[in-house]
């Protein structure tokens, strides 16, 4: 039978129905789980901290506040947003993949960090929290992997309290030809290669690269931002594009 084609989607550079690429992503993180943060660290030479710390820092978060990181995985983001907020508080760690939440979660308790942190497993699509609640939303590394990126906006938008604001930390596209042939040509060549020596898994690898390729670049996400509703949309090209930084107010 013919797929209709508004039940498919793209994993990665393969059309695949709505459901298949669910499963194929929750695949995907049940594989890297235990290997995430070293391959993390391996692949982006350590930079990774580095592109956190500067979402977080222009967060604009206080203590006292909520902080929702979704698609929050092994809790960086979740560990320098549990410090700013601090004891009065709240962040809550969310992840529809139940092995990433437990690297997180065990992580984050090896470090102390248990009193004002909350892990829940959810799909971003549908979040399960009332409306208005959220000072400040983060997504990072995650928005590419959501099936409904549309329908995951909308629900970020209704969570968020009026002021509050949701940052999308991305891979992007590189602003000079250079640049991008340097990075397709490491995304392609060489992380599979990565994958397969310390993680014994190139295909995850390869599917990191695709979904890095088709994701939408930084105006068209801005746009996709501003149509759903989020205000004053910016965003920031980290490392030249390779990388970026949107943010989006809910006034
Ligand atoms: C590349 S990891 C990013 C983890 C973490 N934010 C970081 O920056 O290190 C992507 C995460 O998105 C999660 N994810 C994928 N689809 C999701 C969805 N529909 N809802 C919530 N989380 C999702 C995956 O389970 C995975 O933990």
């Amino acid at each position: 039978m013919r797929k209709n084609i508004k039940d498919t989607t793209f994993f990665g550079y393969q059309t695949v129905s709505k459901e298949e690429k669910n499963h194929l992503v929750t695949e995907v993180f049940n594989s890297v789980a235990s290997k995430y943060d070293l391959m993390n660290n391996i692949m982006s030479f350590g930079l990774h901290h580095v592109w956190k710390r500067l979402a977080v820092q222009c967060s604009g978060v206080r203590p006292g506040q909520y902080v929702l990181d979704l698609a929050g995985g092994t809790g960086d983001l979740t560990e320098q947003f549990s410090y700013l907020v601090g004891e009065t508080g709240v962040v809550i760690l969310a992840d529809i993949n139940s092995s990433m939440l437990k690297i997180g979660r065990d992580k984050l308790r090896n470090k102390g960090i248990i009193s004002n942190v909350l892990f829940i497993q959810t799909n971003a699509e549908v979040l399960p929290f009332p409306d208005n609640i959220f000072d400040c939303i983060s997504i990072g590394f995650g928005l590419r992997n959501i099936t409904e990126i549309h329908q995951a906006l909308t629900s970020m938008l209704r969570v968020l309290k009026i002021g509050g604001r949701l940052l999308v930390l991305e891979f992007s596209t590189p602003q000079c030809v250079i640049l991008s042939k340097i990075f397709n040509f490491y995304s392609f060549q060489v992380l599979p290669q990565l994958g397969s020596i310390f993680a014994q898994d190139s295909q995850s690898y390869r599917y990191l690269a695709e979904s890095i390729h088709i994701h939408p670049d930084q105006e068209t996400l801005k746009h996709l931002m501003t149509d759903i509703g989020f205000c004053n949309t910016t965003y920031q090209n980290i490392m030249g594009g390779v990388v970026a930084l949107h943010r989006g107010f809910k006034f």
